[in-house]
């Protein structure tokens, strides 16, 4: 049978917790991703591991070693191209990509940020999200344009903010649906279902709940 899988690299910098929750997803076959290759700007980053051990490519690419940010795009891109890359997933993934690679991959990269979008762009969301004083917090996976954090959003999931919640507390609860939330946006998308209609993701055969749900501290 013709492997009708869609190619997915994953760039990480970090831990890869995102990138287990992707892999263990993928192993289902009915899933319409696989995961092609685990690239890192960070030689360093432990997620590489997760990856070796699920015996999945890696490109460790040292931004550090290098000149420019375009000379390290240059290398991601020959890294994703040799892979057939077809789409590409970003978590904790902390370098900006420039106007120019974006556009090269124009949406085919999803990225998950921990805060319900446009809520808390940028870094230190948690914090952030504490120090506003809101009651419901969570994560998004959008796909990727030039601004930081913004574009077409696929999936979110909310998360209740608890009385004395500390900030580890509280990324633990977001990083805890991150797992479910970026599995289900992926397969949202390579499986053809989330299309970008005026730079807006409609799904098909979306199922919603007709109602909002209030979360109240007393219920
Ligand atoms: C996640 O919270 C993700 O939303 C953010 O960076 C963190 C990465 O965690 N962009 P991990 O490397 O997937 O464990």
């Amino acid at each position: 049978m013709a492997d009708t899988k869609r190619a997915t690299a994953v760039l990480i910098s970090g831990r890869g917790s995102n990138l287990a929750a992707l892999i263990a997803a993928a192993k289902d076959v009915r899933y319409p991703a696989r995961i092609a290759l685990v690239a890192s700007d960070n030689p360093a980053a432990p997620g590489l591991a997760i990856a070796r051990d699920a015996g999945i490519a890696t490109a460790a690419i040292d931004r550090g070693a290098l000149p420019t940010k375009a000379a390290f795009e240059a290398k991601l891109d020959a890294a994703l191209r040799e892979a057939g890359t077809d789409l590409v997933c970003l978590t904790g993934f902390m370098l900006l990509l420039s106007e120019k690679f974006v556009a090269a991959w124009q949406d085919k990269i999803l990225n998950i940020h921990p805060s319900l979008l446009p809520l808390f762009p940028g870094l230190d969301t948690h914090r952030r999200a504490l120090a506003a004083g809101v009651r419901v917090h969570g994560a998004t996976v959008h796909f990727v344009r030039a601004d930081v954090d913004s574009g077409p959003i696929v999936a979110q999931a909310a998360v209740p903010v608890l009385p004395h919640d500390t900030e580890e507390a509280l990324a633990a609860r977001v990083l805890k649906v991150e797992h479910r939330l970026f599995p289900l946006a992926l397969k949202l998308v390579a499986g053809g279902r989330a299309r970008i209609v005026e730079e807006r993701v409609v799904i098909e055969g979306e199922k919603v709940a007709p109602d909002a749900t209030l979360l109240s501290p007393s219920d």
